[in-house]
């Protein structure tokens, strides 16, 4: 193993430390979709009482047996009762506020970042999900609807924040041959947290009428792992020499972080950098979209998180258990489980493939991957009335369009963007990339149901032509970013746009684009 390779105690504590804050992310995208029924009841039973109505139940007997039997995580028919818009409007609100909390935070990412350092970002963050976690975990002894949507939309704070600091402390403490690798693994730590509340959301487990507070506020327990933890983590030795100037302290870091005495080749990067960052000043989010130098790589930074979210990826994470309804499938909250672990083997599967076979590649093979899966559902819902073995088709390619997301559009976006900017650039881009993934996600989760109402057994022809779309754009403008240095990837998105920005440049892009010796 290379000195470059060397994985110390140092960096896997760091990382690890640090991906608890996406595993909290994951958790919290996924702990809503089981205990859904419990809470409809208990959200029903309140209200009623609040609002004067009949109460429905034995005023003792909170969760019915009767109800209590149809937590099965399918979709069931609610009974309609006076108040039922009502408790799926504070339903739909507990759900969809998570990702609103996450859109208006995760522009704050970066700069909480550069503000505090990427350690006390992060300590301060956590504050946001213990309240979170502490709301919802009391939800029984209040009012409970007002209580869980405010911890939803505190954890979703918390979580946009998580969107930006995790990806970019990685990327910065990471040793440039491992900086793939070690960037998926937010995306692992996603899945994985996905998949936890899965399975203890489960009716036996945890997803019942008296545990459900206990599920929701579960995620305060890697939070206080995570703030414990910070303590004993290295600052990002970038954020200290080039935003502070603290050249010794980044030294004593880099030599923790990589285990060697003299961490001569990150220091002279850092340099380089540093020149480039003294010259840059604070650069805007406007600025980003208005200096030449920048708009291609914000365009394509933007791209793919679009690629990401337009795929429809989140469309089965919400949604799948009504979709293996539909397709026929027998178990679909066991379909569902099957989905969050295959996910996450393949997450597992992407992090050792991303440093081989790079990361413009992946992503394109997980985008043709998904286009063919999209065409293979549609033909298993549209031909399942004729056939019921359909429904194996449909659950087969479900399996397989997840397998190729994560392959390469679920991990890539989330670290390639760091990976396109310095320092100066860095946190406006990452906020602004992770502002247009959380939109993204928000969109497709309020339209989903609507557009698979519309469109029936063509819901996912639909998605194709957007992964099609993506496709082609990746194809013809994203530029492969392993193993080169900020510098080289700057010099890469010049080469793919063809031609010199009109007009002269400024001494600014010039160095920034690593040409001032050829013009
Ligand atoms: C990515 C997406 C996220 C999605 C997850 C699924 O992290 O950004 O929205 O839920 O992958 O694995």
């Amino acid at each position: 193993m290379t000195e470059d390779k060397k994985f110390t105690g140092t960096l896997l504590l760091a990382v690890f430390t640090a991906v608890l804050g996406s595993f909290q992310f994951g958790y919290n995208i996924g702990v809503i979709n089981a205990p859904q029924e419990i809470i409809v009841t208990h959200y029903r039973s309140i209200l009623s009482n609040s609002l004067g109505e009949e109460e429905p139940y034995n005023s003792t007997d909170v969760y019915p047996p009767t109800l209590q039997s149809t937590v099965d995580h399918g979709k069931k028919e609610i009974d309609p009762e006076p108040s039922t818009s009502i408790v799926i409007m504070y339903w739909s609100l507990s759900v969809s506020i998570f990702a609103v909390g996450g859109m208006i935070s995760s522009f704050f990412g970066g700069w909480l970042g550069d503000k505090l350092g990427r350690i006390k970002g992060m300590l301060a963050a956590n504050s946001l999900s213990l309240i979170g976690s502490l709301l919802m975990a009391i939800a029984k002894f209040g009012p409970s609807h007002i209580l869980i949507i405010s911890g939803r939309f505190m954890s979703g704070l918390y979580c946009g924040l998580v969107s930006g600091l995790v990806p970019m402390y990685v990327g910065e403490i990471s040793p440039t041959s491992l900086r793939g690798a070690l960037g998926t693994l937010h995306q692992l730590a996603i899945v994985t947290g996905i998949l936890v509340s899965q399975v203890i959301g489960l009716d036996f487990i945890l997803g019942n009428a008296d545990m459900w507070p206990v599920l929701l506020g579960l995620s305060a327990v890697p939070a206080v792992l995570q703030c414990l933890l910070l303590f004993f983590c290295p600052e990002s030795p970038s954020y200290l020499y080039i935003k502070l100037g603290e050249e010794h302290k980044a030294k004593m870091n880099l030599k923790r972080l990589r285990g060697v005495s003299d961490p001569a080749k990150d220091i002279m990067e850092m340099k380089k950098e540093k020149e480039v960052a003294a010259n840059e000043k604070k650069v805007s989010i406007i600025q980003l979209f208005t200096m030449a130098s920048y708009r291609q790589p914000i365009l394509v930074a933007l791209m793919l998180h679009m690629a990401q979210q337009f795929s429809g990826i989140n469309g089965i994470f919400y949604y799948s258990t009504s979709i293996f309804h539909t397709a026929g499938v027998g178990q679909p909250v066991y379909a569902t489980i099957g989905v969050g672990v295959v996910n996450t083997i393949f997450t597992v599967v992407s992090v050792f493939l991303v440093e081989k076979a790079g990361r413009r590649s992946l992503f394109l093979v997980g985008m043709a991957g998904m286009l063919i899966c999209a065409i293979a559902m549609t033909v298993g819902l549209v031909l399942l009335e004729q056939f019921s073995w359909m429904s194996y088709v449909s659950m087969a390619a479900i399996f397989l369009f997840v397998s190729f997301f994560e392959i390469g559009p679920g991990p890539i976006p989330w670290f390639m963007v760091a990976e396109f900017f310095s320092q100066g650039p860095r946190p406006a881009a990452i906020a602004i990339a992770a502002f247009c993934n959380w939109t993204c996600n928000f969109i497709v989760a309020l339209s989903f149901q609507y557009i698979a109402d519309f469109c029936g057994p063509y819901v996912f022809v639909l998605f194709s032509v957007v992964v099609l779309g993506f496709s082609l754009f990746i194809f013809f403008k994203v530029p492969e970013t392993k193993g080169k240095s900020f510098e080289e990837i700057a010099a890469e998105f010049r080469k793919r746009k063809g031609r010199s920005p009109k007009g002269p440049k400024t001494t600014i892009e010039l160095e920034y684009l690593g040409t001032k010796d050829s013009v």
